[in-house]
């Protein structure tokens, strides 16, 4: 069996998730992980046996296959290009970057390269959108009419200084249900229209950020999807999807901490969910590396694109815009 070697930029909390995932799959081997905080890049490296490189140690060694970028949003873009021209297959997360003409010159870097980028959408691998997914394209529910994406994160999930260079709630949070909206409506969305507050933590207003949102998008037969954003549930990390047709409705709900459930005269009570992505979309992110082997091997295409980036930035864009003018506004091309 090939055994793929893989470098990995970025050694927090999304890094250790991915080097875990890298590590525990039978067909890849994490061989150096690059970060520029050394107490962060050698804890991790020696969890998972892998080494502490330079960035031109990965460029330099044929035997990389592939690298995964999950560092810091701003070094996204160049990664990606400079892996590219190394002979390297990429796994990026999101966002490719926060600029659309950035973005646009990375897409045709990779058009004109041999090797695939795949932008980590996790949440498309998480086993109830899997679910999902089949079966509206099997028909179950019948044509799609409303799609609605509820995303909050937990109270205190986030610190300051990731929130300074996140490029704002819509870039750096919505972007995944821009994205999970498209993917379960099969359909882009032409009109977009943006409500939003700080309500949450006056931090968050004092850097000039929103944290609580809602966007109303339309497609050009007329479907709408609705998406609810916050920066803080004081429950834990709300994640939940509707898709309604015209023959029913199907829903993901949210996944308790633990299954037990304890029913007695005063109520009904069951755990509250995971607390945050690293746990409640732990599967997600296995799934997601499995598919990268896959494409790897040749056996599949990236399920998420440089251009699906692409248009939930737009999105992203088209939700400030909408917000600065308050009104509804025509998603730019
Ligand atoms: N898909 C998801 O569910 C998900 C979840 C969290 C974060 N993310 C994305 O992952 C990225 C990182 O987020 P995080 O939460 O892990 O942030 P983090 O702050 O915990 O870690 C980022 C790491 O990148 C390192 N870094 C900075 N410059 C670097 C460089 N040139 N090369 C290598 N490493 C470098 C930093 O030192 C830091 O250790 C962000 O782009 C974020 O949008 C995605």
């Amino acid at each position: 069996m090939t055994v793929f070697s893989v470098a990995l930029f970025g050694a927090g909390r999304i890094g250790a998730v991915h080097a875990r995932n890298i590590a525990e799959h039978a067909a890849t081997r994490l061989k150096y992980v690059v970060d520029p905080a050394p107490a962060a890049a050698h804890a991790l490296a020696a969890r998972f046996g892998a080494q502490v490189a330079a960035e031109e140690t990965v460029w330099a060694d044929p035997e990389i296959h592939a690298v995964v970028i999950g560092s810091v949003t701003a070094t996204h873009a160049d990664l990606i290009e400079k892996g590219l021209k190394a002979d390297k297959a990429i796994f990026c997360e999101k966002p490719i970057d926060l600029s659309m003409s950035r973005v646009d010159e990375v897409i045709e870097v990779v058009a004109a390269s041999k090797h695939p980028l795949f932008l980590a959408f996790n949440r498309r691998f998480d086993s109830g959108i899997l679910e999902m997914k089949q079966r509206i394209v099997a028909g179950e529910i019948g044509p799609l009419e409303l799609v609605t994406v509820v995303s909050k994160d937990p109270d205190g999930g986030l610190p300051i200084d990731y929130l300074k260079t996140s490029g704002g709630i819509f870039r750096d949070m919505t972007i995944h249900d821009f994205d999970m909206a498209r993917h379960i409506m099969g359909e882009d969305f032409v009109w977009v229209q943006a409500t939003a507050a700080a309500l949450c933590d006056p931090a968050i207003k004092e850097i000039g950020d929103i944290d609580t949102a809602c966007v109303s998008m339309q497609t050009a037969s007329g479907k709408i999807a609705v998406i609810t954003n916050s920066r803080r549930a004081s429950f834990g990390y709300d994640q939940r999807v509707e898709a309604h047709g015209a023959r029913g409705l199907l829903r993901t709900e949210n996944v308790p901490q633990h299954m037990l459930v304890a029913e007695r005269e005063d109520g009904v009570r069951r755990a509250k969910p995971h607390f945050f992505f690293i746990e409640r979309y732990a599967q997600s992110y296995a799934n997601e590396w499995a598919h990268f082997v896959r494409v790897l091997k040749g056996e599949e295409q990236p399920s998420a694109t440089g251009e699906d980036g692409r248009k939930a930035l737009q999105l992203a864009e088209a939700a400030y815009r909408s917000l600065e003018t308050g009104r509804r506004v025509a998603v730019s091309a």
